[in-house]
């Protein structure tokens, strides 16, 4: 019987988390939740943003929904973003970001692409200093082959699963050679040995630069199969590649490592919004989904809820369900 760890955090994280689970709990009512805490009201409360229990109860369950965590873009001693703390202590290493076009939201039609973004290292390593002389920031980006290796047999896994054949390496190796071409040499290493299994699916495997990715990313979303990328990149990528998808009200997430997975909205807490009733709960209704489909192997309901939202979407009188739970009705409704 799945179970699931509900943290609905800060902000609109609030709002959209329990549309979420209505809908869950509507494809699979059997699903069993336990609630937790993390974030930055939680911080305030405790002193620390991710609780010990928090981490105890994801793990007991093994999948998690987390809504969005607030905080703040200066140094607050003591905090660091729970979001960036879970991914880190339950070596939740791939982050996968789907992004499709949606009828009638998105701006273009034919784009189906998945962002594969490691989600452990790179610059969100936190080893950021102040040297001495107070005028001089250091930031590490820490790239390692363990790391490279295990989100290239992620992205590989994938792949194979969903039948999908071209791969995209996202770089900067022009001017990062020893990191980021480590990174790019690992990840080409995983798939030329998967090529040698007799039988293999084709996949063909291109690289990047950051750059000219991010061009191609406006100019030609539509070119994109899969894409893998290091941390910053991808966070980077991700928002943008979320505007094809209908915007940060749509864009789902699945952090995902080998034994917990999380789910996630791509957007934050949205404070100018919060507590008014307006979040769009699509983005954490579709990060149920994936969930559904990756963790519990799933494939059947979590193809429902994406037809729901499919044809919530798809029905001319989306534009004026304006707020979370008008929405969360009509996915709820398209479920029947
Ligand atoms: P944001 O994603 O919270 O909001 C960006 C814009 O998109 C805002 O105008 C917001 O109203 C809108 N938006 C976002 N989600 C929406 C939804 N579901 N429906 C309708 N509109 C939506 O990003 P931000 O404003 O840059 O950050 C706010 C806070 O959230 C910051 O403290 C930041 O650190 C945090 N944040 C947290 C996460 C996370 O926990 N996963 C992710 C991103 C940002
Ligand atoms: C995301 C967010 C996070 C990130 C922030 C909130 C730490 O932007 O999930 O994309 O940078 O990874
Ligand atoms: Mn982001």
């Amino acid at each position: 019987m799945p179970r699931l760890c509900v943290i609905p955090g800060d902000g609109i994280g609030q709002e959209v988390i329990p549309a979420a689970v209505d809908v869950l709990t509507a494809v699979i009512p059997t699903l069993e939740t336990v609630t937790a805490e993390a974030g930055w009201g939680t911080f305030e409360k405790y002193g620390v943003s991710v609780p010990e229990e928090t981490l105890a109860a994801i793990r007991a369950c093994g999948a998690g929904l987390f809504g969005a965590v607030s905080s703040p873009s200066r140094r607050v001693t003591g905090y660091r973003s729970a979001i960036l703390t879970l991914r880190q202590e339950l070596e939740l290493y791939a982050s996968i970001r789907p992004v499709k076009s949606w009828p009638r939201v998105s701006p273009k039609p034919g784009i189906d692409m998945i962002i594969v973004r490691e989600n452990t290292e790179g610059l969100y390593v936190g080893r950021e200093r102040l040297e001495a002389d107070g005028d001089t920031a250091v930031a590490e980006r820490l790239i390692t082959r363990k790391a490279s290796e295990r989100i290239a047999q992620k992205a590989l896994a994938l792949m194979q699963d969903q039948r999908r054949q071209r791969l995209t390496i996202v770089h900067k190796a022009n001017v990062l050679p020893l990191t980021d071409g480590l990174f790019r040499d690992t990840v080409r290493g995983v798939f030329r040995k998967a090529q040698w299994v007799p039988g293999a699916h084709d996949i063909e495997v291109a690289e990047l630069l950051v750059d000219v990715a991010a061009l191609k990313m406006i100019a030609e979303p539509e070119e994109f199969d899969v894409i893998i990328t290091t941390n910053l990149f991808g966070d980077i990528l991700s928002d943008a590649a979320a505007y094809w998808g209908g915007g940060l009200g749509l864009a789902a997430s699945l952090n995902w490592g080998d034994d917990v997975a999380l789910a996630e909205p791509v957007h934050g807490s949205a404070p100018d919004i919060a507590g008014k009733g307006i979040a769009n709960p699509i983005a954490a209704i579709l990060s149920g989904a994936l969930l559904v489909r990756h963790r519990w192997g799933l494939a059947e309901a979590a193809e429902k809820i994406e037809t729901a939202v499919d044809h919530t979407l798809a029905d001319a009188s989306y534009t004026s369900l304006a707020t979370t739970e008008t929405i969360t009705r009509a996915v709820l409704r398209h479920l029947k």
